[in-house]
This record gives C-alpha cells, structure tokens and sequence, in this order.
C-alpha cells in the first residue's frame, strides 16, 4: 500500500476536500448553534422577565437639573405615592451619591430613578439585580424588590475619575411596616444622619 500525499493523486485530492467539507460543516454547526441560543435566550428575556431594548429613552436637561424638576434635591431619596408605589430617586456626581443613603422596603417593588451630573457613573447594589448606569442628560430607570431587611453597599461600578473607588453609598432595607409607618406622611426619605 502506497502512501498517498494529500493533493498529489485523484483520490488524496477528493480526500482532503472530503476533510475540508465535514470542518466546515462542523463549524456551520457551531455558528448556527450559537444564534439559535442566542435567540432563545432574546425570546425567554422578552417574554420572561419583560425586557426589552431601551426604545423609550427619558432625556433630562443637565443644566438644570439642580434648578428644578424631578431632580432637585428636596425630591431625592424615597417617595411613596398615594397609589403605594415606592421610587428612589438619585443623582451621582464626583464622588458621591444624592442621597449617601437610601431607604427601601422590605418584599415591596421598588423603582429607582437615577441620573448623573458630570461623568459617567454606575451603581449596584450589594448582591442584588440592582444594577445600572448613571449617564449625564438621560434618566436611568429599573425596578427591583427586595426580599429581607439588611443593609446593603451601594458603590460605583464605573470609572469616573480618581475619587472612583471612594464614591458609594448605603441602601437599608427596613421591614415593610417601619418603611409603611415613615412613608405614610409622604415627604422623601433617606437614612441620611444630620
Ligand atoms: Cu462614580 Cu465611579
């Protein structure tokens, strides 16, 4: 039996083509497996949990945001409406958060409302999926709950500068019935001591 050189006779030649196919069928596989695990993982998001791309992407003027709106600092921290629903609203900047601590519920939905000043900023939450960017002139919203009373860390998760890794802030969970009784008067809360 002769050895046969890949190319050099009709029959190595059909062979090494017959190689070249199987591969590239082997990686049409793995491309195609790829998409179709990334279309279901887009289908389970989607229907699941509700997500979607960002089509509605609130804008916020950076100049005056200190002036008036949402934004002003008499409205930050936590608000409960007459409908119940929970929001915290923030504003980070160089290095720090508005306010330095947050008051939340227990086992109730939260909805956060946050923007930035000046850089880019982020935040998460202890280990929660609380989780978000902060970017100057737009509005950065999601809405979690949080199932035990604790204290959770609340640092920046994106670099802004050189007082990056100083810049974070505190979230207390309260049991809902103290966060009920504090809320019930309406005016914004925080944890913040004075
Ligand atoms: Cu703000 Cu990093």
């Amino acid at each position: 039996m002769s050895a046969v050189t890949p190319g050099t006779s009709p029959h190595g030649a059909h062979h090494s083509q017959h190689v070249a196919d199987a591969a590239e069928r082997r990686w049409a596989y793995v491309v195609i497996s790829i998409m179709a695990v990334i279309v279901v993982v887009m289908i389970v998001t989607g229907l699941h949990w509700a997500s979607m791309p960002p089509s509605r992407v609130e804008t916020v003027d950076v100049k005056t945001l200190h002036l008036r709106g949402e934004f002003v600092e008499s409205n930050l921290g936590t608000a409960m409406a007459s409908d119940g629903t929970v929001t915290v609203r923030l504003v980070a900047q160089q290095y720090s958060f508005m306010p330095p601590c947050m008051v939340v519920p227990a086992g109730i939905p939260v909805t956060f409302r946050g923007t930035s000043t000046d850089a880019i900023h982020g935040f998460i939450v202890g280990t929660t999926n609380a989780n978000t960017m902060l970017v100057p002139g737009f509005v950065a919203t999601f809405t979690t709950s949080f199932p035990k009373a604790g204290e959770h860390l609340m640092p920046c998760h994106e670099y802004c500068g050189t007082g990056h890794e100083g810049m974070w802030a505190r979230v207390q969970v309260l049991p809902q019935e103290e966060f009920l009784a504090k809320a019930r008067g309406g005016e914004r809360l925080s944890c913040v001591h004075r």
